[in-house]
């Protein structure tokens, strides 16, 4: 009998080779074959950029997870590696969730994960624990510790829950040579928080401090966690929270995602919040992770789906899940601000520009279509009046559409996808403020295939969205009530 991990390495090379390319996205990261969801273990090892990712390969439903694994030199381009590990042990016998990744000063690849545990008492009811594990190996085959777990409910405060402990982010700090993790965990009060390990080891861990807790004010389990400063006073924290409350148009109900900006102090280990705000504004995005590129560069992936649409989905073929383009973050008035990876650049094929197209009527620009594109709008009034709205169609045939619209007025930009084709209904639309009044605007968006991510006023919003409409719809329009003056400038992606 083969292995577990074995068993899925044979499924996905040969399930995984029948998907025709054409049928996945071209530059955003889907499972080999089957489900995906958070992406896990983002991290640089031995040069390259590796990322793993929750897997389930026989179904495109979620099932017992197991690590998938991708690498990439340059974040557009991805190469499929075996699946790293598979639940195949006591202490993770219902699920290796999700974890993270680092490089070892003595040349090993660490993963850090949560072993889900699962067993039936006598009366029948499962009892779950989760903990978190290790294993080593050299960006390929991995082999779990065998004093697996590393860290245990004996490792929390007194009477937080054994249940949800999960979901280590590891890195490590050269100036000490140490190890330093954040791990989420459901306090008394039913909701989130972070708490903040250190090692030396990455075997043997200690509590250093609570860095933040929700206090069942921004939703309650907090999952997937993340911790790094952006310069010497600028800590962020992100994590991805359950059951959120809405709250105007900033947050919205459900699985939602947030970070935090505060500062950090390291001999205390006591990080003071000082705003909180949602990362991205679209239907799909959770769980974001981030790496240190070696050039320095703060880099954020997120699985780009909702677990509240996921459920019941309809598959287009035999993968399901994708995650977001890696984007660069810098910190900007407090604010984060995302952009794609610079090397998608490399890619642009086909450039067009368009400047001062009046758009009255809607109109369609030559040669400005597709699916894999990379356009920016630059939108402005005429000649001082203000105009009403201004609409952009992507995905577009002679029935379906998504739409982008901008209204001045109110700064409201929405997106919506109720015509894109979807059978099923769930929530397609979202509305975002958007910090600009004159009416001026500008729109980078990004479509690969079965996604629309836009980056709002060069990165200070960002609004990603699945969409599952015909490839045939390649048509982009653009209207506007009253008068709006654009540029134009398009761009295919051609790997
Ligand atoms: C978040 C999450 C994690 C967990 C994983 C399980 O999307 O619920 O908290 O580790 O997914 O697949």
């Amino acid at each position: 009998m083969d292995s577990k991990l074995e068993q899925a390495r044979n499924y996905e090379e040969v399930y995984g080779d029948r998907i025709p390319d054409s049928d996945r996205p071209l530059f955003h990261v889907v499972a080999r074959v089957g489900w995906m969801n958070d992406p896990n273990g983002f991290s640089v090892y031995k040069g390259e950029y590796h990322l793993f990712y929750q897997y389930y390969p026989y179904n495109t439903k979620w099932g017992p997870m197991h690590w998938g694994h991708v690498k990439t030199r340059d974040m557009v381009k991805w190469e499929w590696l075996p699946a790293a590990i598979a639940p195949d042990e006591e202490y993770d016998n219902a699920g290796c969730f999700s974890g993270s990744a680092v490089e070892m000063p003595d040349g090993r690849q660490a993963l850090m994960y949560t072993g889900v545990k699962e067993w039936r008492r006598e009366d029948g009811y499962i009892e779950s624990r989760q903990m978190q594990c290790v294993a080593f190996g050299d960006g390929v085959d991995y082999v779990k510790y065998e004093n697996n777990p590393v860290l245990t409910s004996a490792d929390l405060p007194e009477g937080w829950s054994a249940v949800d402990f999960r979901d280590p982010k590891i890195w490590y700090d050269k100036s000490e040579n140490c190890f330093y993790a954040v791990v989420a965990n459901r306090t008394v009060d039913g909701s989130g928080a972070i708490l903040l390990y250190r090692s030396e080891d990455a075997l043997h861990w200690e509590m250093k401090s609570i860095l933040d807790r929700s206090r069942n004010e921004y939703g309650r389990m907090w999952e997937c966690p993340d911790f790094f400063m952006m310069d010497e006073d600028h800590a962020i924290l992100i994590t991805s929270p359950q059951e959120m409350l809405s709250r105007g148009r900033a947050y919205h109900n459900g699985f939602g995602n947030i970070y935090m900006v505060g500062s950090f102090d390291r001999k205390t280990y006591q990080f003071t919040r000082k705003a909180v705000h949602a990362i991205d504004y679209g239907l799909d995005f959770y769980a974001p992770q981030t790496l240190l590129a070696p050039d320095g560069r703060r880099i954020m992936i997120a699985w780009m789906q909702s677990w509240e649409s996921s459920h019941d989905h309809v598959a287009i073929g035999s993968w399901f899940g994708m995650m977001t383009l890696p984007r660069e973050l810098s910190l900007k008035k407090g604010r984060l601000i995302q952009q794609p990876v610079r090397e998608l650049e490399l890619y642009r094929k086909n450039a067009i520009y368009y400047t001062d197209v009046d758009v009255q009527e809607r109109i369609q620009l030559p040669a400005v279509q597709g699916r894999c594109v990379d356009m920016i709008v630059t939108v402005r009034p005429s000649g001082g009046k203000l105009y009403d709205k201004f609409i952009i169609k992507v995905a577009k045939d002679t029935r379906f559409y998504t739409s982008i619209v901008y209204s001045p007025g109110d700064s409201i930009l929405t997106f919506d996808r109720s015509n894109s084709g979807l059978r099923r209904d769930i929530v397609s639309s979202r509305e975002v403020v958007t910090r600009f009044r004159d009416g001026k605007i500008r729109l980078r968006i990004i479509m690969d295939r079965y996604s629309v991510e836009i980056f709002v006023n060069n990165g200070e919003q960002a609004i990603s969205s699945t969409i599952y409409t015909d490839q045939g719809a390649e048509g982009i329009s653009f209207e506007a009530e009253g008068i709006a003056i654009i540029d134009v400038e398009k761009y295919d992606i051609v790997l």
